[in-house]
């Protein structure tokens, strides 16, 4: 392993509550059906691809549907107004600088157009030697997936880098790009990913390399860390 790409919001910065809160509140008043189910499904997903999983289905005119991802970004910028250093999640910028440590180059990757303000906020954004949000992704000529974005910026090849994630979605992308997955939170979620943590606290970069260079491919069995 030679470098590492962290997804943001849920793995770095406690922001993924933030995302479903406001989505909460727009499902509330749009008079649509939002439950833990609903939750799951929208944690990584873009902006626009969070509303029309809310829809299910349901189609609106495109103003309206532009006007609604706006008031949800309105919602959720609000409340990144207030983060500061003690929302990033235990255990993280600490892998961050134990990664760097060693040699291994740390970027971060996010479908998220707000990632970066998120990073300065939580005072993560030093520590990494690369950063892909949503604006870069959608802004690619090379129409590849921020993962693959993040490692080149990083002058890693996708077989020889990690990925970290919160989503199953992020880690079955991250998967099928041939990069093995850590997957933090939810096991039951995260069939995706080679070693599942429930948080990053405590978790020691040199063993973690160990453990993640024996598992050579990136569908090695999934190993559960409880702690
Ligand atoms: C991340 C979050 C999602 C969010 C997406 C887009 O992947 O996990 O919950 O919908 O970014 O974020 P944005 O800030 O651009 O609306
Ligand atoms: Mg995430």
């Amino acid at each position: 392993v030679d470098g590492f790409v962290f997804d943001v919001d849920g793995v770095i910065a406690d922001t993924a509550r933030l995302h479903l809160a406001a989505w909460r509140r727009i499902a509330e008043e749009e008079g649509l059906s939002f439950d833990e189910r609903v939750a799951g499904e929208l944690r990584g997903l873009s902006r626009e691809a969070s509303l029309r999983r809310l829809l299910d289905g349901r189609q609106i005119p495109p103003e309206e549907f532009a006007e609604i991802t706006r008031r949800k970004n309105a919602y959720y910028l609000a409340a990144v107004e207030s983060l500061g250093a003690c929302d990033a999640l235990p255990g993280a910028e600490k892998l961050v600088r134990d990664l760097a440590r060693l040699g291994i180059r740390c970027a971060a990757a996010s479908a998220s157009r707000n990632a970066r303000a998120v990073l300065e906020r939580v005072g993560v954004r030093g520590l990494l030697e690369a950063v892909i949000d949503g604006n870069d992704e959608a802004a690619s000529k090379t129409g590849l997936h921020r993962f693959l974005l993040a490692a080149a910026a990083v002058g890693v090849e996708p077989g020889r880098c990690v990925v970290v994630e919160d989503s199953a979605a992020g880690a079955a992308t991250a998967r099928s790009l041939g990069m093995r997955v850590v997957g933090v939170g939810d096991p039951a979620a995260l069939c995706a990913a080679t070693l599942v943590f429930e948080s990053l606290r405590g978790v020691d970069a040199r063993i973690l390399l160990k453990w993640l260079g024996a598992a050579r491919s990136p569908s090695a069995s999934l190993t559960t860390i409880r702690q």
